[in-house]
């Protein structure tokens, strides 16, 4: 038998526009946990892509002039090409127009219109386009939809239904049980209420929509986008009802899905209660991270309030993203995006804590210790201390928390700062130079244990720092002795600056 690997998703991200800091947001909190897993050996799986399907990438194709199928490819190409930029390492990439994927959408519904799970009946509500979803009207705020704030519209056809309201029962005692399956645990109490509230059947195919999975029995229906994409977590593993692939056994149950907290419900009610029908072990958890808005506005491209994170990485490099999105904000709860904001961390957090740090003391090491790796340091409080700090570290990555990862590694960045403020180990060269070099062990030393840390936040860093430090190298410290270049370059201010990023 295979060993259970460690599964993560994000989001199957719309092609509808192209990626935001937002799409980014989920992807490279995935590809953190997913990078400390595997530094600590476990074997992980990540899985994120692109979900294609449903009348709103049909309107803007057929808009833009070009076959849906065309206009997927370019969007989800972009989504790529971004992770590429982004140095996320994914091992899977989905696209619900995958064949497998389609494949296994439409056995699925074989499966549950057998089982009586999924029924034909006639629907008459609202309905949200741009949400791909359907609203009581209990649910609308001042007659508009919840998320978007638009009209919704009244729709009456033939369609299938979900049994939703069969699964009850079941999830609240799943949740009763697995107090960790909805988190973070201050967001679970709406959707428990919701639940409690009485679950309604709901409408999964279209008889409208030309643009999505047709069902095979009846083949004017196509699938509802949600009940589509949301098997992907499944299908993307290997799953499919008439005989799943060699990997589902090793990577199902997932292990964590990681999402925006406005597709909580999705992934927290209907998907659970999806895998109930099919008789599929549920996932162990669903994150639901909070929203990033910018300069105080709701992201979105027709309101022009829009970073791109290429812009961003541009001028400033992908670990100052990587690293400020998870500073910023505790994972879980809404934040603000604002340039301002960011340069003040990266010249603050970045350039100065950091990048000074670490430069003094290479230059110090390159011309004291000889370039000679030194031994590891017997009895140094500082190195000690430090060490016993990892389990923490690790732990809030391990529970999402990435803000605390980063605080309490930011609290290491100043403790050596002070040290070397304190010990001043340019006037110890001169006073006292055998003194100088145990002080320069105990921090080279202490800052190979702060280049581990952030590895996982900030990848090209950490292997900067690291050559530099070398480390799974011998006997190398400090390898260019005259100019250890600055891992952050200072930024200038804003009024001597030509151009900022802009945001649209
Ligand atoms: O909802 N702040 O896709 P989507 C934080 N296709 N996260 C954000 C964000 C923001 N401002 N904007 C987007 C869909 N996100 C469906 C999902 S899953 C089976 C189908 C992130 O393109 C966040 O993860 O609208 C959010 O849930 C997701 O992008 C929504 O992406
Ligand atoms: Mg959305």
């Amino acid at each position: 038998m295979n060993t259970k690997k460690y599964y993560i998703t994000t989001p199957l991200y719309y092609v509808n526009d192209k990626p935001h800091i937002g799409h980014a947001y989920t992807t490279l909190a995935a590809d953190v946990l997913a990078r400390h897993l595997r530094s600590r050996d476990i074997p992980v799986h990540f899985q994120t892509g692109t979900d294609e399907h449903g009348s709103n990438i049909e309107k803007i194709a057929r808009e833009k002039g070009i076959e849906p199928k065309a206009w997927c490819d370019g969007i989800s190409a972009d989504f790529r090409g971004l992770w590429k930029t982004l140095n996320i390492k994914y091992d899977h990439f989905i696209r619900t127009t995958d064949p497998a994927h389609e494949a296994g959408v439409q056995a699925v519904f074989e499966k549950l219109i057998k089982s009586g799970d999924v029924y034909l009946g006639s629907y008459d509500g609202l309905y949200c386009r741009s949400c791909e979803a359907f609203y009581d009207e209990s649910e609308l705020k001042e007659k508009n939809c919840p998320v978007h704030g638009k009209p919704v519209e009244h729709v009456s056809e033939e369609t299938y239904f979900f049994k939703l309201s069969k699964y009850e029962k079941a999830l609240l005692e799943h949740y009763e049980k697995h107090p960790g399956f909805l988190s973070p645990r201050y967001r679970a109490q709406e959707l428990i209420n919701f639940v409690k509230s009485g679950l309604k059947d709901i409408s999964i195919s279209r008889t409208k929509v030309a643009w999505g999975v047709q069902v095979k029995s009846n083949p004017k229906h196509t699938v509802y986008v949600w009940f589509d994409a949301l098997l992907n977590y499944a299908t993307g593993a290997g799953y499919n009802p008439d005989g799943a692939g060699p990997d589902f056994d090793t990577l199902w149950p997932a292990d964590v899905h990681l999402v925006g907290k406005e597709i909580f419900r999705f992934h927290g009610v209907i998907w659970p209660a999806m895998l109930m029908a099919l008789g599929v072990e549920l996932p162990r958890k669903v994150y639901a991270h909070g929203w990033w808005t910018i300069n105080g506005d709701k992201m979105s491209k027709s309101r022009g309030n829009f970073i791109k994170a290429e812009d961003v990485v541009q001028e400033y490099g992908v670990d100052a993203l990587r690293y400020f999105i998870f500073r910023e904000v505790p994972f879980g709860q809404d934040g603000d995006f604002s340039m301002e904001a960011f340069k003040r961390r990266y010249n603050a957090d970045l350039a100065n804590d950091l990048g000074n740090l670490f430069s003094r003391l290479m230059n110090m090491a390159a011309k004291y210790l000889e370039h000679r790796m030194p031994e590891k340091p017997e009895g140094s409080e500082i190195f000690s201390e430090l060490s016993s700090w990892t389990p923490g570290i690790q732990r809030s990555i391990e529970e999402l928390q990435f803000g605390d990862a980063l605080e309490r590694i930011w609290q290491a960045v100043s403790r050596l700062n002070r040290l070397v403020d304190e010990r001043k180990p340019w006037e110890l060269a001169k006073k006292d130079p055998a003194a100088l070099k145990p002080f320069l062990n105990e921090m080279v030393w202490c800052l190979r244990l702060i280049a581990g840390w952030i590895d996982p936040f900030m990848p090209d860093t950490a292997s900067k720092m690291q050559l530099q430090l070398g480390v799974g190298k011998t006997q190398t410290a400090g390898a260019e002795p005259q100019k250890v270049p600055p891992l952050f370059p200072r930024k200038q201010e804003e009024k001597d600056k030509p151009k900022d990023i802009r945001t649209n």
